[in-house]
């Protein structure tokens, strides 16, 4: 077996097998075309995918509304062709994890067909009924631009049903064994079909208790260290990936002792990282790991600045709020909910230098990154496509019919591509990003690659620097004898940095992008330039009795 804690060391990918690429030509993605385009995915470095959900759906919610969880969509290929996929993933090194939708179900979900149709039917018990829509009054609405109420009416049931999401979404009952039984059962289903493990949706709803938020239950947590249980019992080195849209102090008991999830992803951060950006301020960024608190040894932080929703909100308060929207979204029909429906490049105004400063961010703060597709290459958004669809569109390989996705009519495709003159795919594509070495698909590249050089940045400990100039992001990484120096300008004007390395006097920072030396650190303050947006990862080495001086060094001014 593999090492059980490869994922502190992995890139992540997030995509929809809908967006990826069109195998069998009817304008909706598919296994087929995903399979061909694992070379693209290997060459890039990705260690893990995580597919969105593929299940039979009637994609009111982007198949996060499931109405079977133990098949593909035939949209998306037969399992026969999944299975090819997979095997093909495996052969190349590249693991796959899915999302497991614990929550809800769809409406159109045998089990709520069922229950709906008596209240004596056999699953009426696996959603939660009431007489009365005045349960649960603490628990807040989560998806408040479409949903009114946490309690739909259900003539069909002669009752009202509970559903934290979309009123066509259905909680499940978790105080329903068979509920619990039902969800471990269809988890180890697709586990023996070898997926590598699950980004688990929406974790925090599963209970619900009068007087409380209904969020963050202990209820919730013993049934998911459950799940764990099952998941180390039989399948070693898999994994679990939170989705709990919280705050650190609440989102770390998801990784109980170590026997809960062995991810989550650092919701809070993520707007921070913009803020930070956006306010040439590194207080934003350095407040947040203040409020983080440590997580157990075989745990890891999972780092993030987009993916297939809105840029959420809901962990920016007030007037952190206010400036998001301030700064990203002054146009309303960007916004979607408590947040931002936008892409990584156009909302830094595709500013190559914004843009791979914030995936350094990501690269080297604590955790492991994950990339939403399309944005390695600086894909474009359609805030006209309603819901969050805007950032859900083809992907853009070539500047052939249709970016290369599909060969169907574009009227088939499920969505338009981008096509404006800026993100459009006649001109942002993998292709012509291939052929230009100086591209941002090829330093994401790079990127990938050196970060893997160094253990140190998915489990070194953080400490950060504290310049004098608060545009300047200086932190340590440290790892069994393994340091790291990162230093980022978040202002788009060059910036000079002076900065206490006493503790490192002697020896010699490498920047390991570029592979050049930089002067020895003495006594003093180590003085560095950074252009605007300009970033360095160094790695802090003893000098070689060989090693040249540099004139810099030498010279007396
Ligand atoms: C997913 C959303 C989805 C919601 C309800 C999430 O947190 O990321 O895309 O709409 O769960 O299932």
């Amino acid at each position: 077996m593999s090492d059980p804690s490869w994922f502190k060391d992995a890139v992540f990918y997030e995509l929809h097998v809908k967006a990826f690429h069109d195998g069998n030509g009817d304008g909706i993605g598919d296994f087929r075309g995903l399979l061909e385009k694992l070379d693209y995915i290997q060459w890039l470095g990705v260690d893990c995918l995580w597919l969105l959900p593929f299940f039979p759906s009637p994609l009111r919610d982007d198949g996060y509304d499931v109405a079977n969880y133990r098949a593909i969509s035939p949209e998306y290929g037969s399992l026969e062709e999944f299975r090819h996929f997979l095997d093909a993933a495996h052969q190349r090194g590249i693991r796959v994890i899915v999302d497991l939708v614990l929550n809800h179900t769809s409406d159109q979900h045998p089990w709520f067909q069922q229950a709906r149709s008596s209240p004596e039917s056999a699953t009426r018990d696996y959603y939660v009924w009431s007489q009365t829509d005045k349960r649960y009054e603490k628990a807040r609405i989560i998806f408040i631009d479409t949903e009114k109420s946490n309690w739909t009416w259900d003539p069909a049931a002669n009752a009202y049903y509970w559903h934290r999401f979309f009123s066509h979404q259905p909680d499940l009952n978790y105080d329903n064994p068979e509920v619990q039984r039902e969800m471990l059962d269809i988890m180890s289903f697709w586990l023996d079909e070898g997926l590598d493990g699950f980004r688990c949706d929406a974790v925090p709803y599963l209970f619900e208790r009068e007087g409380t938020i209904c969020e963050n239950l202990p209820e919730t947590h013993a049934y998911l260290k459950e799940i764990r249980k099952r998941l180390d019992q039989t399948y070693g080195d898999r994994i679990l990936l939170a989705e709990a849209n919280q705050w650190p102090a609440d989102v770390r008991p998801y990784f109980g002792n170590g026997d809960e999830f062995h991810m989550a992803f650092h919701f809070p951060l993520m707007p921070r990282l913009f803020m930070g950006v956006r306010s040439e301020d590194w207080h934003p960024i350095v407040d947040m790991f203040t409020h983080t608190p440590s997580i157990p040894e075989n745990c890891q932080w999972c780092l993030f600045l987009r993916n297939h929703d809105e840029l959420t909100l809901e962990m920016c308060a007030g007037e952190e709020r206010d400036y998001m929207y301030y700064a990203y979204a002054r146009d309303p029909q960007m916004r979607r909910n408590i947040g931002i429906a936008r892409r990584l490049a156009p909302l830094l105004d595709n500013d190559r230098r914004k843009i791979e400063l914030l995936n350094s961010l990501v690269f080297t703060l604590p955790g492991s990154p994950i990339i939403y597709y399309g944005d390695e290459i600086g894909m474009g958004d359609n805030v006209h496509l309603g819901d969050r669809n805007g950032v859900r569109t083809p992907m853009q390989w070539n500047a052939d019919r249709n970016g290369g996705f599909s060969k169907a009519d574009p009227l088939k495709l499920y969505l338009p591509p981008i096509s404006d003159s800026v993100y459009g795919f006649h001109v942002t594509n993998v292709d012509s990003q291939r052929q230009s070495p100086h591209s941002l698909l090829h330093t994401m590249k790079q990127m990938i690659a050196r970060r893997k050089t160094q253990p140190a940045f998915g489990r070194g400990t953080l400490t950060f620097l504290h310049p004098k100039n608060d545009k300047v992001l200086a932190y340590i990484r440290r790892y069994r004898g393994n340091e790291l120096l990162l230093v980022h300008n978040l202002a788009g004007s060059a910036q000079p940095v002076e900065l206490d390395l006493s503790a490192f006097q002697g020896q010699v920072p490498i920047e390991l992008l570029g592979g050049s030396r930089f002067p020895r650190i003495s006594k003093g303050l180590y003085s560095l330039s950074l252009a605007p947006y300009g970033f360095y990862w160094f790695s802090l080495e003893q000098p070689q009795h060989d090693d040249p001086s540099y004139g810099i060094e030498g010279s007396v001014v």
